[in-house]
């Protein structure tokens, strides 16, 4: 499999490269080889190409079976004309990746929500966050006088999505909560109806509900096990994810596939850059680590993917975690503590 690797920026590079450690030593127990390829991406990228995301990264990506992408962005480049988001964006724009799945699981019981236990024993949901259109990729303006962004959804972006959880809600619980402002938002009126009236009626065995995004922020603090697949538009996503992955036990756990038609697929951490920890060696690699899981579900990978999620889950019960869990390992004490059980075989799959 070949695999295109945009390390990124700040906890970037730190976390994808113990990630894709633990995915070379996966491919020699389990028998897969994993050509990988490095490319310029994000602020490091602006610095070397004065562009986020350079001509020959572009170039790069339909050669790769999977893009494995680590966080971007930092101060460095948060006031140039220039943003390493910019290129993110684009770069979802390229791959046409419109569902991005961000699985919030309670990984296992020993790490600590900040909810009571009995909120969270057993969380399971995914969100899926539409990643293509909304307000992030709307006609944009900024002048000295005044700043504009516009939501703006179309009948197909929303079909296609909500399609895509409905379906994912078959082979779990059956179960979709679709989250919009439709008491304000003339994208949410349409969201809404498209789900009901386009989508709905081919699933009668699918339990639908809605949800106002503000009172859904509340839910997910007040019943989070209330909820299977979650289906909601680009912002909103973003926003309810972070706040989801911080109920599970942090965002350093929390991983993303970014899907459309064809491959490749996108597959990145939640979680961003964290120029707070930069450079200290102690960021949580768990994010980027269950994000290769994911990715090597997706190329049919299943018992690697079955091993690395397990290793994971049994380094968060057993040590040695990072300074976000508590512990005081280090990102490649972690890193290094997975490949072992892989290598040893000591995981189920
Ligand atoms: P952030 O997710 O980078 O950090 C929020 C908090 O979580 C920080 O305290 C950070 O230390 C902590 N944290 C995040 N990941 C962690 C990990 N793996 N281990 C331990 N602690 C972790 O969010 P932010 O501070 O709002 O954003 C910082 C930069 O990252 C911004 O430039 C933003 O645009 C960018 N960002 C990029 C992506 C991406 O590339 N996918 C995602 C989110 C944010
Ligand atoms: C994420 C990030 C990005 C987003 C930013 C960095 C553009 O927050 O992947 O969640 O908002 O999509
Ligand atoms: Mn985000």
């Amino acid at each position: 499999m070949k695999i295109a690797v945009l390390p990124g920026d700040g906890i970037g590079p730190e976390t994808t490269r113990v990630a894709l450690t633990v995915l070379a030593v996966a491919g020699d127990v389990y028998g897969f080889s994993a050509e990988v390829t490095e490319h310029p991406f994000g602020g490091n990228a602006i610095d070397s190409h004065n562009d986020p995301f350079p001509a020959e990264t572009r170039a790069a990506l339909p050669l790769a079976d999977a893009v494995l992408k680590g966080a971007v962005g930092g101060p460095k480049w948060d006031t140039g004309e220039i943003r390493p988001e910019q290129g993110l964006l684009a770069l979802r724009a390229e791959l046409k990746v419109f569902a991005n799945i961000r699985p919030i699981r309670q990984w296992t019981k020993k790490i600590a929500s900040p909810l009571r236990d009995e909120l969270v024993d057993g969380l399971d949901m995914i969100i899926i966050r539409e990643l293509t259109g909304g307000l992030y990729f709307g006609p944009k303006e900024l002048t000295a006088e005044t700043g504009m962004d516009t939501c703006r959804y179309s009948v197909e972006e929303v079909e296609r999505v909500a399609r895509y959880a409905f379906d994912l809600a078959r082979t779990r619980r059956g179960k979709v909560c679709s989250v919009d402002k439709q008491n304000v938002l003339s994208s949410s009126k349409l969201w809404r109806n498209v789900v009901i009236e386009r989508v709905a009626p081919d699933y009668p065995d699918v339990e639908l509900s809605h949800q106002l995004v503000d009172s859904m922020a509340m839910k997910l603090i007040e019943r989070p096990l209330a909820y299977d697949v979650i289906v909601t538009e680009n912002m909103f996503g973003d926003i309810l994810s972070d706040l989801a992955a911080s109920v599970s036990g942090g965002i350093g756990l929390a991983p993303s596939s970014s899907l459309g038609a064809a491959r490749p697929g996108l597959y990145e951490a939640i979680h961003g850059s964290a120029p707070d920890i930069a450079g200290k060696g102690i960021a949580n690699p768990t994010a980027m680590i269950l994000t290769v899981a994911m990715m090597l579900r997706d190329l049919d990978q299943t018992e690697a993917a079955n091993a690395i999620e397990s290793a994971a889950i049994h380094c968060l019960e057993h040590g040695p975690t990072t300074p976000d869990l508590g512990g005081s390992a280090t990102t490649d004490e972690v890193g290094a503590a997975i490949a072992a059980l892989i290598q040893n075989r000591e995981v189920t799959t």
